[in-house]
């Protein structure tokens, strides 16, 4: 048995832990990138407090899915007016902390789309400048402070680029789970269920090892016991603990794995259907174990640890667990007909995310 697991980001975890920021940015200047109700929930004026004179830039309107339409005139002005800064604080969803990403990018003209040209190639580069990275996620979901990626959706032109620099790695993540007391039910589900995704798609993925599977199977054990408990009693301080500890590992699990089908699947559903991420990338959940028992000894084992022997049973529960949170599970439930639905599974397994499941091999 042979492992190699490799995550730079120094990660803090604990009830309060924002409080650290004091110490982690002496003698910085910093951007602040956050979202738009942050401020009426008394955060922004938080982190001025705990900043003062640091914090020298704030940006407030990032919006759910970051894209190319929005992303453009907030990269530009942030590069204009903030360029000295060292640090850029994301406190927010996935969608705060891919904005900030792709802040800290900066290319030779200050121009966005000098930068989109670069993601459109697909190759790696090495930009002329950066900023360093804070990520102090508010939703128990994305797992974006633990990863170097970043999602940058066109709508308009049903495209999304994928972003993936040495220097996009956070810094430091801060994952202080009473910045997500205030997180409303729904997106406390479909967050909860982005990170049970993360953690399945890092079993049944080629790249899968003992180390990212224990941070999985952990992360697979706590979500499918607590989400259920915790949609119903959502100001439960243990119980949003336990699912900020959840989504950490299991973007820990899928820092060194990436995701596989289900999340191949689920950007032609967002795309296309305009379903949240959270539930675009879980709704097959049941569906993609399936597709993934029976083609690899190591992988069938991590997945029978977690679900027992039996493939029927190990879908029921999983689909029975989705309904329970109001989770609908088959094509057909989103107007996707079968013929239609087996047109995106063969499309989403050549994907570069299809082509990192197990049963992707046997397609
Ligand atoms: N980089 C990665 O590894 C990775 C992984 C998965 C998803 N993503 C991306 O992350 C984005 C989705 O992120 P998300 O699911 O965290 O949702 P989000 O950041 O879009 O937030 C969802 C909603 O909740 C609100 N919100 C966030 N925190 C809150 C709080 N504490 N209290 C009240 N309201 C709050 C937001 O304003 C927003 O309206 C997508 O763009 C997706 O592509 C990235």
């Amino acid at each position: 048995m042979t492992a190699r697991f490799h995550n730079p980001v120094d990660t803090r975890f604990g009830w309060g832990s924002l409080q650290e920021l004091v110490s982690l940015t002496e003698n910085q200047k910093v951007t602040l990138v956050t979202f738009p109700e942050a401020r009426g929930l008394g955060l922004v004026n938080r982190i001025q407090d705990l900043l003062g004179d640091r914090l020298v830039h704030v940006i407030e309107d990032v919006q759910p899915n970051p894209d190319v339409a929005q992303l453009r005139g907030t990269y530009e002005r942030f590069w204009q007016e903030a360029g000295d800064c060292h640090t850029v604080l994301a406190v927010g969803g996935g969608s705060a902390i891919d904005t900030a990403k792709a802040l800290i990018v900066g290319t030779a003209s200050g121009a966005f789309d000098e930068l989109l040209s670069l993601l459109a190639t697909g190759k790696p580069f090495t930009p002329p400048r950066s900023k360093l990275l804070i990520a102090a996620p508010t939703t128990a979901g994305t797992g974006s402070e633990v990863t170097p990626w970043a999602t940058i959706w066109d709508a308009a032109s049903h495209k999304k680029y994928s972003l993936h620099l040495e220097c996009t790695w956070p810094t430091v993540a801060i994952v202080d789970p009473e910045l997500m007391l205030t997180v409303p039910g729904s997106v406390t589900i479909s967050t909860g269920l982005d990170a049970l995704s993360h953690a399945l798609e890092s079993v049944w993925n080629i790249n899968a090892n003992p180390v990212s599977d224990t941070f999985a199977v952990s992360a697979i054990s706590d979500i499918l016991e607590c989400l259920p408990l915790l949609s119903r009693d959502l100001s439960n301080k243990e119980l949003r603990s336990r699912m900020a500890l959840a989504a950490l590992k299991a973007g820990l699990a899928f820092s060194n794995t990436k995701t596989a089908l289900a999340h191949s699947i689920s950007y032609e559903m967002t795309l296309h259907h305009g379903l949240p991420h959270g539930i675009a990338c879980s709704f097959t959940l049941p569906l993609v174990l399936g597709l993934a028992w029976g083609h690899d000894e190591a992988r069938d084992r991590t997945l029978q640890h977690i679900f027992g022997n039996d493939l029927h049973r190990a879908q029921d529960r999983l689909r029975n667990f989705l309904h329970s949170l109001n989770v609908k599970t088959e094509f057909a439930d989103y107007g996707v007909t079968a013929t239609q639905a087996q047109q995106m599974i063969d499309f989403a397994m050549q994907g570069a995310r299809g082509k990192n499941f197990i049963g992707s091999r046997a397609a």
